[in-house]
């Protein structure tokens, strides 16, 4: 079995929940899935300021430095001899008597971590996938990234009801994201995705790709965009770590483009390789 993160310390993998955590009782928490690729945590530093952003927007004081957190990180990923996978991360507003009021000070929070062995989705992302829309039911703040999940697993859900990699989210007309992963479209050689406001979560791998698309020269417009607009375009494709940039060929019953993985979304895949395949790991 391998070695957990459990506050400070590294310890065998084992059942931890208290049933008074507040991340059990209320979601009341935020958490990280950061992609290891060549034994080495991808982008971590970008992962720790966004979980302290989350933990400033939720009013959650971090117990200890993120450059602690971090380290300890890299610790449990070695630990368990990750080469290929994802470590996840939450840190709840800690264990007290259930009140839905934050509990007094004192009370710490806990801070839990483990790695999953997993290969790369290199395959989907090859020959893409297809996804269903869904409606947005979430709360107005989706770009805090907390533990709340049960819209974005009943979204889920219906997609693979659907034999969908996806559930595309929409508010009313409007395309918002995915129920784990960002969305884009292309229109006329041009990249489009919803702006980062309180409506998505502004993804590490979304940051990412808006960045090797502007130095690949492509125009990109954080612009929102309706859901005929998404049916209509050149391409569509979503992004999240660990399934890294998926091609999106038919949403619903709609065939986007001519059906295959479109130029632009090619061009950002065979870029992200190339930045995960210079991930490797740093022995000092
Ligand atoms: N999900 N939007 C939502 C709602 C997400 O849950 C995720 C990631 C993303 C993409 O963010 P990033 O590129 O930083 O992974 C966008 C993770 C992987 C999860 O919950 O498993």
């Amino acid at each position: 079995m391998s070695k957990m993160l459990f506050n400070t310390e590294i310890i065998e993998r084992n059942n931890v929940v208290n049933i008074e955590d507040r991340a059990y009782q209320f979601g009341d928490g935020i958490y990280e899935v950061i992609g290891v690729y060549n034994g080495k945590p991808l982008m971590l530093d970008e992962h720790m300021q966004r979980l302290e952003r989350s933990a400033r927007e939720i009013r959650l004081t971090l117990p200890e430095s993120t450059a602690k957190l971090k380290k300890r990180l890299e610790q449990l990923v070695s630990t368990n001899e990750l080469h290929e996978g994802i470590i996840y991360m939450q840190v709840s507003r800690g264990v007290a008597s259930r009140e839905h009021y934050f509990p007094s000070a004192d009370v710490s929070p806990v801070i839990v971590a483990y790695t999953r062995e997993e290969e790369r989705m290199t395959d989907v992302e090859d020959k893409g996938a297809k996804a269903v829309l869904v409606e947005d039911i979430r709360w107005l703040r989706c770009d805090i990234k907390t533990l709340n999940l049960l819209p974005n697993a009943m979204a889920k859900q219906e997609a693979v009801e659907n034999d969908a990699i996806e559930a595309i989210l929409h508010r009313g007309n409007i395309v918002t994201e995915a129920s784990a992963s960002n969305v884009f479209m292309v229109k006329n050689g041009e990249l489009y995705t919803h702006p980062a406001d309180n409506y998505i979560l502004n993804g590490i791998t979304r940051r990412k790709l808006l960045e090797l698309a502007s130095e690949l020269g492509i125009n990109v417009n954080e612009q929102t965009f309706t859901v005929d607009e998404l049916l209509a375009a050149d391409e569509v494709f979503v992004s999240a770590t660990k399934l890294d940039i998926i091609p999106v060929l038919q949403v619903d019953d709609s065939i986007i483009g001519n059906g295959q993985p479109g130029n632009i979304t090619r061009q950002l895949i065979h870029a992200f390789r190339n930045l995960y395949e210079q991930n490797t790991e740093s022995r000092a």
